[in-house]
């Protein structure tokens, strides 16, 4: 039989079941073992797979047969939990956020690096087809210099989803409301497609939720390569799609719900938009980074979604926080 990576998933809340779910449909993966402080929740794992269930990390670190940790834990833990896999010589798949801060990411990007292992950032929406085909266009000049590169984030959550489990809606344990949590995904693929920001200017709220941190947040962007654009984000706007609108010299696209639904060039009559695989960013984002991961280990394949990637949305996000705090312009690095 050929050989497998091994993954050892931390955190068995709502997220592992996709992570897990990853694991038994790659090939090139199989789930060595189980991690919760709270047993309950390792239960359905043992009875479904059989596998080890440890409520100690640092317990499950100690095993030489797993070689990546998956990180599914409250986001306020991952910068430590990481930084405990790569001392441990773990390679990990972290969940977003990486960390809440941009110092802590720096720190598990250099702790991986000293370990010798990898470190991949959960984006799946990067793995989309539709989004490759974007990313390739833009960068191939298809839209020429970019002018205004905006998104519309509205995933809405009633405060029941936040009364669910003590760590949302905390700046501790969540780290922020809609743009961290949410939106982060999105503002992720704006910074990939017409980034990095030079500047920022925001305003945000907790307009109808019971939380400490944002229900709705607007923030104007100015990118270094001289487009400006706009994140308005809420969990307050009902069944209303994520939209990004890219503009530029050529023409425009427009994605809605992670399709193509404008895609119109100045000089262009009519643009023919390729018929792309059917992709469903949960679960086949996670699957297809979990084989990315498995790859890597194996083979040595470059992982597709970095440490480093992971840091510039949130140096937005952050910014955005900051400017709302400060009521200034913020400079990003
Ligand atoms: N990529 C995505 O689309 C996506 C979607 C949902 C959540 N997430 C991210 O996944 C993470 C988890 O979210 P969730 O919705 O699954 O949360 P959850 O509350 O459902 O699950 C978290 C789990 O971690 C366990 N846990 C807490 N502290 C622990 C510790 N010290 N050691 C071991 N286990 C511990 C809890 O008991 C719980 O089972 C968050 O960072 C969230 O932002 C990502």
């Amino acid at each position: 039989m050929f050989k497998k990576a091994r993954f050892g998933v931390l955190g068995c809340g709502n997220i592992s079941k996709i992570h897990i779910q990853g694991i038994m449909n790659t090939e090139e993966a199989e789930l060595a073992a189980v991690c919760d402080t709270n047993k309950e929740n390792l239960k359905e794992y043992v009875e479904t797979y059989g596998v080890r269930a440890f409520n100690d990390y640092s317990e499950m670190l100690k095993q030489d047969d797993i070689d990546v940790i998956c990180i599914c834990t409250p986001s306020g833990l991952h910068p430590l939990q990481t930084i405990m896999a790569a001392e441990a010589k773990k390679h990990v798949i972290c969940e977003k956020p990486l960390s809440f801060d941009v110092s802590d990411i720096d720190r598990m990007i250099e702790s991986c690096k000293d370990n010798g292992v990898l470190l991949a950032a959960i984006f799946p929406w990067r793995m989309s087809p539709v989004m490759q085909y974007v990313k390739c266009f833009i960068d191939e000049g298809g839209l020429g210099k970019l002018s205004l590169c905006s998104a519309h984030i509205k995933p809405f959550r009633a405060q029941e989803y936040y009364d669910s489990a003590s760590w949302r809606g905390t700046w501790a344990m969540d780290g922020g409301g809609v743009l961290m949590n949410q939106g982060i995904h999105t503002i992720d693929l704006l910074q990939w497609f017409a980034g990095p920001a030079a500047s920022l200017y925001a305003k945000c709220d907790n307009v109808l939720r019971d939380i400490e941190v944002e229900d709705t947040a607007v923030t104007v962007l100015h990118f270094k390569n001289g487009a400006m654009g706009v994140i308005e984000a809420s969990t307050t706007a009902y069944k209303t799609p994520d939209t990004l609108h890219l503009h530029g010299e050529k023409g425009t696209i427009v994605l809605t719900a992670g399709e193509i639904t404008n895609l119109s060039l100045i000089d262009q009559e009519e643009v023919e938009i390729p018929a792309f695989e059917p992709f469903n960013v949960i679960p086949d984002g996670h699957r297809m980074q979990i084989r990315n991961m498995a790859l890597a280990v194996l083979e040595g394949m470059p992982i597709e979604v970095t440490g480093e990637d992971g840091r510039h949305g949130l140096e937005i996000i952050l910014g955005t926080y900051e400017s709302e705090r400060t009521k200034q312009e913020v400079q990003l690095t």
